[in-house]
């Protein structure tokens, strides 16, 4: 790819923004879909009756080919992340005595849920916390997930990666220890779906959820959720009509059919074919396949790979994601030096126009397509300046 997509986005010259694990901008081309779909809407009669099927089912095409899926009808369009967790807890078995494995810090949307089903039935939440304190260690945290995981484990819930910095989960082994306990393996993919490699045949979760505000560079309040065969007989949070076997002839809706379509279509949200977030989202993803994920990861991990090493991180190295390379470079966490408050780090950092974010301890640091070099040096020029970063590197 060149250097940087940056004329692709309508980011102002002087904005380093390298925060895309807080909110994607807005491409061109996304926001081009969107103006011609809010255009469209000014004239109802040009929306037809397999409008309200065909966008979704585009989506369902295409997040299918991103995350490699069976088959674009196993994917649900959610609002958002909490949305698609809280279909799936609603469908995964859990009684007294079992318990949900879960790590630390994880993102509260793929929390809460599950914390009051424990509560709801006496089950035990178990939250994993990385062995060492201060900066995780990925290798050892993934061995306490692996320990963690027994016989009486019911669900197994966490990310590809660690939200707040970046520390890889070994989906690979645990999703084997998983289903060699019969415990369902549900994935929040909301911060590496779309910027690195994602294979759900090799790993095989029972359900994935993706938020599409972020890697998936759409637009806020939509997202796609995969769901297995497990969640085959589920109840969806809502009955919409869509939803249902027949619900494309308009005419016969009175009839009220109350089977639900096969697979995930089920588990989409009412009003699913939203006119203007679906084409959004459309060409969010299209632009993604366009660009191609090894691309964008191996962009964003030339860019980060000289600040790990120089902010004298070891955790990077260890571990392996999912791509199989064994770190990432689209979402990193820089340590605040001892003395340094972070809220005050990130507001001299937003004085030079470098967005970034406070996650926790750590800087997180979250480059894409539109991202170079400059952008890094604004950063490193500021950090430099806080001691956060070591000489002769
Ligand atoms: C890991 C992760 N999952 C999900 C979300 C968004 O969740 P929701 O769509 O429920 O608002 C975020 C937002 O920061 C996140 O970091």
């Amino acid at each position: 790819m060149p250097d940087t997509r940056r004329e692709e986005f309508a980011l102002p010259p002087d904005c380093h923004y390298l925060n895309c694990a807080y909110m994607s901008p807005v491409s061109r081309r996304v926001q081009a879909a969107g103006e011609a779909a809010i255009r469209r809407s000014t004239v109802p009669s040009d929306i037809r009756t397999e409008d309200f099927f065909s966008g979704c089912d585009r989506v369902r095409e295409l997040f299918a080919r991103l995350i490699n899926a069976p088959a674009p009808s196993r994917i649900a369009i959610v609002p958002s992340a909490s949305y698609g967790l809280s279909a799936v807890a609603r469908n995964t078995r859990l009684a007294r005595g079992q318990n949900v494995v879960t790590v630390f810090h994880q993102f509260p949307s793929n929390v809460h849920v599950w914390r009051r089903r424990c509560e709801a039935v006496g089950a035990e939440f178990r939250v994993i916390r990385p062995l060492a304190d201060g900066r995780p260690d990925a290798r050892t945290w993934n061995e306490a997930i692996l320990e963690a995981i027994d016989g009486a484990t019911a669900i197994v819930a966490l990310g590809v990666v660690h939200w707040t910095d970046g520390t890889p989960f070994d989906l690979s082994a645990i999703a084997a220890r998983a289903r060699e306990v019969g415990a369902a393996l549900v994935i929040d993919g909301t911060q590496a779906v779309g910027a690195m490699p994602f294979d759900l045949q090799q790993i095989e979760p029972d359900a994935l959820v993706c938020a599409a505000y972020k890697w998936l560079t759409g637009p806020y309040a939509i997202g796609a959720a995969y769901f297995g065969p497990r969640y085959d007989d589920g109840e969806p949070l809502e009955e919409t009509w869509m939803g249902k076997v027949g619900s494309e002839d308009f005419a016969g809706l009175v009839e009220q059919t109350h089977r639900y379509r096969p697979d995930a279509a089920r588990y989409d949200m009412g009003e699913a074919a939203n006119f203007i977030l679906i084409p959004m989202f459309i060409a969010a993803l299209e632009q993604v396949l366009d660009w191609g994920v090894d691309t964008i990861q191996a962009h964003c991990r030339r860019l980060t790979s000289g600040l790990v090493r120089e902010a004298g991180h070891g955790w990077a190295s260890q571990g392996s994601d999912s791509g199989g390379s064994g770190t990432v470079g689209h979402l990193i966490g820089l340590d605040v030096p001892d003395g340094v408050d972070p809220g005050v780090l990130q507001a001299r950092l937003a004085a030079q126009q470098v967005f970034v974010s406070v996650r926790g301890s750590v800087i997180r640091v979250s480059p894409h397509v539109y991202n170079d070099e400059a952008d890094i040096e604004a950063l490193r020029r500021v950090l430099w300046e806080a001691g956060a970063l070591r000489a002769g590197l």
